[in-house]
């Protein structure tokens, strides 16, 4: 997840052209900030400056090293997938003509890059982006030269429009690609797939961005761009062509967010903006995982596949909502490939002398990568000669490098301090792990492994419907509750884990007593919690799974005898559940195994939903902090 802006400004250039694009980038800031980048068009020719770092970075070398003005510009600020967090990884991107900022994940970048090397180009970067701007420039020069040569005054803007709508049908994956040409003056090409891409319509100056905060403060009109179209923005005109390259008139909007509103699309608090990023995460997590012959492969995964076919245990290990994910995880790898599973809380699991060695594979799951707590515990595996994987979202941090591999989430940056989409992507990265290990070891058939990566698939539109159907109920439930100091969370197999994390989600939201239990441990104990009026979340199994099924009905009715008030997590048609539950939340139908990426969401809502009938503070709760580097 990164953010992109583009700029077309009237003649003359001017600084005002800078301006915009640095103002852009500053509210784009929290999808990302490992490294920012500008290219302008200016009268000497394109000019790019990039830095890795925050924002302040690139603002400190422009000033050192300041650009003419312009009348077009892209700029971007990285959050990052392919390559290290680093200037020479940073965009724009230069390719001959042409410079390009991109957004998304290109999937076929191994086979692309072959063939710009094999052109004699050289590539100065590790990112699938350098290699697409090659692509698009070699396309773009050769059809110019041609165009030239028919026709000398030719619009080299139409030219660059033909290539974009050639070269991005080339392209696999996710993309909101943006190009400017010195050739085109006060012009942006622009196109995407499954990434987003807004225009921003202003008085003889136009816009593009990830989002429309990237324009908010000069225009509040706003134009859609659809999947495969092309956008060729002109200060005075906006022309969107579609695949075909038919006329599409792009539908517009009014946007009536401030500035500051907008950075968080719209939403109250950034833990509601990352709920709804959900979807996203997920999708951008799987993108790029599966090779051209179909095969699940993990770039990221440097540890010998010899090494992996040897495990004969794997320890996660992890703190708070990433150890829930590591639970999930268990249950996962566990059933696809018969390899024992440990998930042990990272800070006590170098003192008491862990049974680890170098059959033992660690995972290390953290969304900042820097919580002190699991980087010592990384450390004591490896020093007990385990190799340690690491399940990362921040690219560069201290267990990414410390680790022998890494397999990156891509949820992006997480700004709510309560851990919601980096969650998803964590579970996602352990199903992806978990398949890979089965394929790798034979445990499960190729076409097993693409059913599974076939419903993984399906995951992100689940939770949108999820989200659509369910979230205003589930804030109506919180005002109910609001006067309640205590809540119970139950849950069977993979519910179990999601039990535990609801209870988390509620204390460090709303400072509420909640406790996660699994349901068959309720009568040896915390049953006696139970009294009237009591509310408990009960997290209920498919029906298509009636061993589970029922036994998780009997422990409500025998909560409900108690006087506990019900509010069921269940699935769609499960209508079994109706007479013992006092609500019911619905979930998609989806295979046992990936129902935590759809159960979870309810209660992350509920959590969010009854901190801000409190009137608390959703995105910094008290006391605690994003990333706990101190042990
Ligand atoms: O950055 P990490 O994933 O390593 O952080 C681990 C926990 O501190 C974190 O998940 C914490 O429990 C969250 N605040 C939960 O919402």
């Amino acid at each position: 997840m990164c953010g992109i802006v583009g700029y077309v400004a009237p003649q003359p250039p001017s600084a005002r052209t800078q301006e915009v694009l640095l103002d852009g980038l500053g509210r784009l800031e929290y999808r990302g900030y490992d490294s920012a980048g500008i290219a302008l068009v200016t009268p000497n020719g394109l000019q790019v400056r990039k830095e890795a770092g925050k924002l302040e970075n690139l603002r400190a070398m422009l000033q050192a090293d300041p650009t003419d003005g312009a009348t077009a510009g892209i700029g971007h600020t990285r959050w990052a997938t392919h390559g290290g967090p680093s200037a020479s990884n940073a965009h724009p991107h230069r390719a001959g003509r042409i410079a390009v900022v991109h957004n998304g994940i290109i999937e076929n970048f191994r086979s692309l890059r072959a063939e710009v090397e094999n052109a004699g180009r050289t590539l100065l970067s590790d990112t699938d982006t350098e290699v697409a701007a090659h692509i698009l420039d070699m396309d773009y020069s050769k059809r110019l030269e041609d165009a030239l040569a028919a026709d000398p005054n030719v619009d080299p803007a139409r030219v660059l429009v033909e290539s974009m709508r050639v070269v991005t049908k080339r392209l696999d994956g996710a993309f909101a690609l943006l190009a400017v040409t010195a050739d085109a003056p006060s012009t942006i090409v622009a196109a995407r797939r499954s990434s987003p891409l807004v225009i921003g319509l202003g008085e003889g100056e136009n816009f593009l961005g990830s989002d429309v905060a990237a324009f908010v403060s000069f225009t509040t009109k706003a134009a859609e761009v659809g999947d495969d179209e092309i956008v060729l923005l002109r200060p005075e005109s906006i022309e969107v062509t579609n695949a075909s390259g038919e006329q599409v008139e792009p539908k517009t909007w009014e946007v009536s967010w401030d500035a500051s509103a907008a950075v968080k699309g719209g939403f109250d608090t950034f833990m509601e903006k990352e709920i709804h990023d959900q979807p996203a995460a997920v999708a951008d997590t799987l993108l790029g995982r599966v090779d051209e012959r179909g095969e699940l492969t993990l770039d990221e995964m440097r540890i010998d596949p010899s090494v992996l076919r040897s495990v004969d245990k794997i320890i996660v290990v992890a703190c708070g909502t990433a150890s829930y994910a590591g639970h999930v995880a268990k249950y996962a790898i566990e059933h696809w490939c018969r390899i024992p599973v440990e998930i042990e809380l990272a800070h006590e699991f170098r003192y008491r002398d862990p049974i680890v060695s170098e059959k033992t594979l660690t995972v290390a799951i953290s969304q900042s990568g820097e919580t002190m707590d699991t980087i010592q515990a990384i450390r004591h595996a490896r020093e007990q000669g385990s190799k340690v994987l690491a399940i990362v979202n921040t690219y560069g941090s201290t267990i990414a490098r410390e680790a022998d591999a890494v397999l990156y989430t891509h949820a992006g940056p997480e700004v709510a301090v309560a851990s919601t989409k980096a969650f998803l992507a964590q579970i996602t990265a352990c199903y992806l792990l978990g398949l890979y290990l089965a394929q790798l070891r034979g445990n499960k058939w190729a076409d097993e492994v693409a059913d599974y990566l076939d419903n993984l698939g399906a995951m992100p539109a689940r939770i949108s419907e999820l989200l659509e159907t369910q979230e205003e109920a589930i804030f109506e439930l919180g005002r109910q509750y609001a006067d309640q100091e205590s809540f119970l969370f139950l849950g069977r197999h993979v519910g179990y884990p999601v039990a535990l994390e609801g209870a988390l989600k509620l204390k460090e939201l709303a400072y509420v007593h909640a406790e996660g239990f699994a349901a068959g441990e309720l009568k040896h104990g915390p049953i006696a919690l139970v009294e009237e009026g009591l509310p408990v979340f009960v997290i209920v199994p498919t029906p298509r799974r009636p061993m589970l099924h029922d036994k998780v009905i009997s422990n409500i009715q025998e909560i409900r005898a108690r006087g506990a008030r019900t509010i069921c997590i269940a699935e769609e048609g499960d209508t079994a559940v109706e007479p013992f539950a006092d609500s019911i939340i619905r979930v998609p139908a989806t295979p046992t195994l990936m129902m935590p990426l759809l159960t979870v969401v309810p209660l992350q809502i509920f959590a969010c939903a009854l901190a801000k009938a409190k009137g608390l503070d959703v995105d910094q709760p008290r006391n605690l902090a994003k990333s706990v580097t101190v042990e």
